[in-house]
């Protein structure tokens, strides 16, 4: 198949990119590379299966294609605060250029949305149905709304054009191409504990993250593209392991064998207090399950951080 992924050069998008060029299928990444790096796809520079285009996913888009996964976006809350109106622009001009080019096709369309349209969250676990508990005017209003708008549009395009639709909820993930600088809580934790440096945890650290590794994740991807019965479904993918941050703290502390201290800062405005997915629509619809330990994801991201210093 015709797949094009947008965000494509990013932590997400790269590794899915690989998985599909190795599956046979013939991949077309869209990137402007705000935020992802071409070394993200050195595997895949020169692959007869692999064509990088440098364009911004708010421009029309004119390719052939059967698949498209609009993965374009910054994910991190450092990356759309810097960058918080081109976050609002891709998630919904650039949303409304994928489903058009999707439609042109008669492509199935999936969109990478977020746990973070839950919000600072009600309930806990968070299913499918649960609507959500954002501020519309915080400072994490950008990313979260613009996805829930981002969502509204894909449900219109299924409403209205019959458009084969799958929208993801993506949990946290972490893995292997994670920025040091994107400051996200993984990152952060695995370069102060090996650097000796205290570990900075914001809050008294009780609140929860479930974190699923990129593997798993992609493979949840993939699934979600193939599988007939994910058509028109909301599906959330992550991993229900909770665990409050300071948890994850003392395992990656003790994982890298760091004496490092825990220093706590005040937490950030609007910071969710509890994440957690409910996934039994993903064990049911695409037979998935997150498969990697936590320990051997750390273990693989400080491997990976080991050998890439810069
Ligand atoms: N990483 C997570 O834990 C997580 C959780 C929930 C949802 N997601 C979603 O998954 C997707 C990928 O996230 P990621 O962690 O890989 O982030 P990332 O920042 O590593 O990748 C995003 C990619 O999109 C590209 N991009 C951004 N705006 C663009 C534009 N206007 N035109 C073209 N390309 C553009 C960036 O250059 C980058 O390569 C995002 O949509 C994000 O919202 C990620």
């Amino acid at each position: 198949m015709r797949i094009l992924v947008t965000g494509g050069a990013g932590f997400i998008g790269s590794h899915l990119c690989e998985r599909l060029v190795e599956e046979g299928h013939e991949v077309m990444c869209l990137d402007n590379l705000c935020t992802g790096d071409p070394r993200n796809l050195e595997t895949l520079q020169g692959h007869p299966r692999f064509r990088f285009i440098l364009a911004d996913a708010v421009s029309p888009i004119n390719l052939t294609v059967d698949r498209v996964a609009h993965l374009a976006s910054p994910a991190s809350p450092v990356d759309y605060g810097r960058l918080s109106v081109e976050t609002m622009m891709v998630n919904s001009l650039g949303t409304y250029q994928a489903l058009e080019l999707a439609r042109k096709n008669g492509a199935r369309f999936l969109l990478a949305s977020t746990s973070e349209v839950y919000g600072d969250p009600l309930e806990t676990p968070q299913g499918e149905e649960y609507h959500g508990n954002v501020n519309p005017v915080g400072p994490r209003a950008c990313y979260d709304e613009s996805k829930r708008f981002a969502e509204a549009m894909t449900s219109t395009y299924r409403r209205l054009y019959g458009l084969e639709t799958v929208i993801l909820r993506i949990f946290n993930t972490f893995g292997p191409r994670m920025r040091r600088e994107d400051g996200r809580v993984v990152p952060n934790f695995i370069l102060q504990a090996v650097a000796g440096e205290p570990i900075t945890v914001y809050g008294d650290g009780t609140q929860t993250r479930s974190f699923c590794y990129v593997d798993d994740l992609v493979e949840g991807i993939r699934r979600a593209l193939f599988t007939d019965a994910a058509v028109g479904e909301v599906i959330n993918l992550g991993n229900d392991g909770e665990m409050t941050i300071l948890e994850l703290a003392e395992r990656v502390r003790h994982l890298t064998g760091s004496a490092s201290e825990i220093s706590f800062r005040p937490l950030p405005e609007d910071d969710p207090q509890r994440r957690r997915p409910r996934l039994e629509k993903a064990r049911e619809i695409l037979s998935w399950e997150p498969r990697v330990s936590l320990e051997e994801g750390l273990s693989k991201v400080v491997e990976w951080f080991k050998e890439h210093p810069v």
